[in-house]
């Protein structure tokens, strides 16, 4: 039997209680389908901390690295916050991004049929939307250096850097290329090549890599822009191509599309070592540990796990069918709620997700 080494990532906030629904889901899939998975759980984040001192602890990364997929829930308390910057949370996701050369960060938006009404936007907006935010995710202003902060007689400057090479460029375009050419064929690069030199060779090399793809139609779009028709005409885009910022921003904006942001599913991927799958969603401190979290943007990054990382499509079009069919028969998180719908948390969603994987 086949069987697949997977390194889980709790980390913090409602991490444990999300990851416990899809670790189930996992193995009630696999066993269904005929294959195994070795689940590993390893700390990252406050849980890297509390545990080892450092938010991406060594044998995290390195057991990452060995293994055939990453499933992480999310990181980040504010417990955290007074810490210097290398040492938060936020730092070891950054690290295991780094790490792990996961520089190709997917994040599909469709919208479930039974949560139209969901959406702050009218239905007929929302309707038949399918769009993907191909976002570059190990450069760009969240690494380039210099950065920092200096204090001088006129005062404290800090200061970042949003840098991209020729290289970092082409290898993220190409992913959006190839999953533009597989889909309905439109790219639309998003930058702000009207006032950044990076943004302009962005659309230089995007440019010249549409001359060996003349079945894709590519258009460019300024960021703001970009912000503004995501929620006008959210229908006209199929792939969105992003640095790292505008990705980050712009992901965030097109989950509330689907009605919540506990939706969203992510698979972020290098060249050829294993893929890290993540929903978009934080870790939200505020509802962790109360039973209120939605485990469904997670048990759909487990989906694109079995479907992107292992290649297993059928294990992953049953999870994502489960999903759609809770939703069907009422049942709603708090997040989601709606009226007529049944409110439940976020074990009793896990039971009821396991219960439509039979039927
Ligand atoms: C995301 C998150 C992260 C990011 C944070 C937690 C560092 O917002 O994955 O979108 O900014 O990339
Ligand atoms: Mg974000």
């Amino acid at each position: 039997m086949t069987a697949y080494r997977i390194s889980l990532l709790a980390g913090d906030g409602i991490g444990p209680e999300i990851t416990a629904v899809s670790r189930r889901l996992l193995e009630a899939v696999a066993a269904r389908e005929g294959f195994a998975l070795q689940f590993e759980s390893w700390p990252i984040g406050g849980a890297g901390i509390e545990a080892c001192g450092q938010p991406l602890p060594p044998e995290t990364l390195a057991a990452c690295q060995a293994s055939d997929a990453v499933l992480l829930a999310a990181i980040g308390s504010p417990r955290y916050d007074a810490l210097p910057r290398e040492q938060r949370p936020e730092s070891g996701l950054l690290a295991l991004r780094a790490g792990m050369d996961l520089f190709a960060n997917l994040r599909p938006v469709t919208i479930r049929p039974a949560l139209m009404g969901a959406s702050s936007l009218r239905p007929e907006v929302i309707e038949g939307v399918d769009l993907m935010v191909v976002r570059e995710l190990t450069g760009g202003i969240y690494f380039g250096r210099p950065k920092g902060r200096v204090e001088s007689e006129g005062g404290i400057r800090a200061f970042n850097t949003m840098t991209y090479s020729d290289a970092e460029i082409d290898r993220i375009a190409a992913v959006a290329f190839d999953l533009a050419g597989n889909r309905r064929r439109r790219l639309c690069s998003v930058d702000k090549a009207n006032v950044l030199d990076v943004s302009q060779l962005w659309r230089d090399r995007v440019n010249a890599m549409a001359a060996d793809h003349p079945d894709v139609e590519v258009s460019h779009m300024y960021v703001d822009n970009a912000a503004m028709q995501l929620v006008r005409a959210p229908r006209s885009f199929d792939v969105l191509l992003t640095g790292n910022l505008f990705g980050d921003i712009l992901s965030d904006e097109a989950a509330m599309l689907t009605g919540s942001i506990g939706m969203l599913p992510s698979a972020s991927l290098s060249a050829e070592g294993p893929g890290l799958f993540e929903p978009v969603h934080g870790s939200a401190p505020d509802i962790a540990g109360q039973d209120r979290a939605n485990p469904l943007a997670m048990a759909l990054s487990a989906a694109m796990m079995l479907r992107v990382g292992l290649k297993q499509e059928s294990a992953a079009a049953a999870i994502e069918t489960a999903v759609d069919r809770v939703l069907e028969r009422g049942y709603r998180t708090v997040d989601l709620m709606q009226e007529g719908c049944t409110e439940v948390g976020c074990q009793a969603m896990g039971e009821h997700l396991l219960t439509a994987l039979a039927g």
